[in-house]
């Protein structure tokens, strides 16, 4: 996500960063953020720091305050997929960054397949980023316990 707020950031873009973790302890890279966003919202589930809540609150408020012209989530599926259902609801064009289990990262072995608008796709080589509102999250956290 650094890299992509970097050069949103660099091509004139108002970028708006909503960080979110468990708890204060596991927010990572706030400052390099904050060196490029506009403005950087933290989420805590446990409140210890920023705002006690989900990420997905903490973007519906941007969402409610302003207009967001794209979304951009990166993190775990689970997230990805409510912050999905979340823009869906507001008809934000929204990016996925899958991180679905690799093997051989050629495209040869299946392991990372995901299916999008109804298709197969494989995140090592079409992705990693899809029109989250098109990615089966569902199918996708299933295979992603395949070896647990
Ligand atoms: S990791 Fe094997 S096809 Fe993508």
């Amino acid at each position: 996500m650094l890299p992509i707020i970097e050069a949103m950031s660099n091509a004139g873009n108002k970028v708006i960063a909503v960080l979110a973790a468990r708890t204060k302890d596991l927010v990572i890279l706030e400052e390099q953020v904050k060196e490029f966003a506009t403005e950087v919202i933290v989420m805590t589930d446990d409140g210890s720091y920023g705002e006690k809540g989900l990420i997905t609150e903490g973007i519906e408020k941007v969402i409610n305050r302003e207009k967001v012209d794209l979304c951009l989530t990166i993190g775990p599926a689970v997230m990805m997929k409510f912050v999905s259902l979340l823009t869906k609801k507001y008809e934000i064009p929204t990016l996925a960054s899958l991180n679905t289990i690799m093997v051989d990262g050629t495209g040869m072995c299946g392991a990372c397949r995901v299916t999008v608008s109804g298709k197969t796709r494989f995140v090592c080589v079409d992705g990693p980023e899809f029109d989250a509102h098109q990615v089966d999250f569902d199918e996708m956290l299933m295979r992603l316990k395949a070896y647990n």
